[in-house]
């Protein structure tokens, strides 16, 4: 009876996880899937609590420090997640990825001692030819998330500390070939812990762990800062599928499902961002692209700049039937997302029909853009994806550009050598005016250079976006 209660609860678990993944696909439903999915998890915690026991009819021991730890991880990822600044969402999913790593490694190393302690392992038994033979299916999936958990834990601890400032990109000739061998070397030691089981202790597990460790610590060192969230959406994924090894090693179906779904989203989400900006993963891990020494190439822009001033700005916008604002990374920098949405009040009271223009890959993180504008309270349906938005352009009298420039450079589309060629882009320079609002003639993420800033539609208007959009707002008020 228990045992059929037990099923049915992580049944239910597993399905608000799936539920809960498929509401987390648009911003206007993801609150609600994120709470969907964390009540599942909590009845399949609280249903393992109470009613999990082994084939010798023994329940789960340890309980009160089972409760003492949960306590005090949910005190310890509340206290972050409610300090937490939008603009610090990657380190904080980073560190949480991290903890989750750890996690899939201890489980790891704790079932692989237990299997030894229930071996005859001992010398004279080995000699008898007792040597208890787990299956063999479990030996390697122990092994399996003891490295995979750490190589997530540590380049996860790594990629926090990068975002975090703390810590710089470290390359060096013949980088790759080092971290090919630690790997080469860690899966050596993990084959030896399955095959020779019985033969083998506890210290090549250590090895192993430590290896693995190091290889994630190398693994992240050399990749550019701006390039994290790619490599935290994979270390993501390597978590997922450490979770996946522990639930086959337990035989438990809310573990093996979560972990899955955790593995296969991550490994999703990396495909998508780097298919959004046009590189293949390799190039990812493996180029300086976006790091701090990234020197992207582009075909020189030519010309001068035209500028124009807040108030030139405002009577544009104010006398405009269709203004479409396209947020950038730059928007989130300078939190300009309230005044933004206080401009879009300004114009349509005077009638004019205004949009937002969200490319894929804006910001820094998966959905930065959605995420900002909802803050701000920006209603969903005013967010326009770029497949849809990209033909209304040519109908657009103004396209405001806040803090975005990569996702808008039409060298995406016009220069092959471009390292940004092929990416998918905002089509803004076909609106009848453009105008860009950034602090300089800086590159962005790409280190390239704009030529849209050049164009004859376009004016900038220099300055920090939100003291811009400030600026903005009371001249609109003052027509
Ligand atoms: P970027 O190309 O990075 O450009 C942002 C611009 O914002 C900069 O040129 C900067 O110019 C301006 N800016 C910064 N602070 C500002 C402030 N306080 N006020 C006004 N402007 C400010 O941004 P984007 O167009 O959003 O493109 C995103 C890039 O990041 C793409 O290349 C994408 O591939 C990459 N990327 C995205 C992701 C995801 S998942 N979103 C992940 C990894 C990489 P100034 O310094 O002159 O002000």
């Amino acid at each position: 009876m228990m045992d059929t209660v037990l099923a049915i609860s992580y049944l239910v678990a597993s399905i608000t996880f799936i539920g809960g993944l498929k509401l987390l696909g648009s911003p206007k439903t993801a609150r609600t899937g994120n709470l969907l999915a964390a009540v599942g998890m909590t009845v399949a915690i609280i249903a393992t609590l109470v009613l999990y026991h082994d084939e010798q009819g023994q329940h789960l021991g340890n309980i009160p420090l089972i409760i003492a730890a949960l306590v005090i991880g949910t005190g310890i990822g509340w206290f972050m997640a409610m300090r937490v600044q939008m603009t610090s969402m990657p380190q904080m999913v980073s560190f949480f990825n991290g903890m989750g790593g750890a996690c899939a490694g201890f489980i790891s190393v704790l079932e692989y001692k237990h299997l030894l302690a229930a071996s005859a392992h001992t010398s004279d038994a080995m000699l008898a030819g007792a040597v208890h033979t787990p299956n063999t299916w479990h030996l390697v999936a122990i092994v399996a998330g003891l490295l995979i958990g750490s190589v997530s834990f540590s380049g996860s601890i790594i990629a926090f500390l990068k975002l975090e400032d703390k810590l710089g990109d470290i390359r060096y000739r013949g980088q790759m070939i080092v971290n090919n061998l630690i790997l080469l070397a860690a899966c050596a030691v993990g084959v030896v812990l399955v095959v020779e089981y019985g033969y083998v202790g506890m210290e090549h597990v250590a090895f192993l762990a430590a290896l693995a460790l190091i290889f994630g610590v190398v693994f992240v060192l050399p990749i550019g800062g701006a390039d994290m969230p790619v490599v935290i959406s994979l270390l993501n994924s390597f978590t997922g599928v450490a979770a996946a090894c522990g639930g086959f090693v337990y035989d438990n179906m809310v573990m093996l499902i979560g972990g899955i779904l955790v593995g296969s989203a991550g490994t999703l989400l990396t495909v998508v961002m780097c298919k959004a900006m046009n590189r293949s993963l390799t190039n990812v891990l493996f180029s300086s692209f976006g790091g701090a020494t990234a020197s992207g190439s582009s075909k020189a822009a030519t010309g001068s700049v035209k500028q124009l001033t807040a108030t030139d700005a405002a009577v544009l916008m104010a006398y405009a039937q269709r203004v479409v604002i396209v947020p950038g990374y730059g928007l989130a920098v300078a939190q300009a997302q309230h005044v933004c949405h206080n401009l879009e009040h300004e114009l349509e009271a005077r009638g004019v029909s205004v949009s937002y223009a969200v490319h894929p890959v804006a910001g820094r993180m998966p959905g930065h853009m959605n995420v900002l504008l909802a803050e701000a309270d920006v209603s969903y349906d005013k967010l326009v994806e770029m497949e849809e938005i990209n033909p209304l352009f040519k109908q657009t009298d103004v396209a405001l550009v806040v803090g975005a420039n990569d996702v808008v450079n039409p060298a995406a589309k016009t220069d092959p050598s471009s390292p940004i060629y092929g990416m998918p882009i905002l089509d803004v320079e076909d609106a009848k005016n453009v105008i860009v609002m950034k602090r300089s003639m800086k590159a962005g993420y790409a280190g390239i250079e704009n030529e849209l800033f050049y164009r004859p539609n376009t004016s900038m208007l220099f300055g920090d976006a939100k003291a811009t959009m400030t600026a903005l707002v009371n001249e609109v008020k003052a027509l």
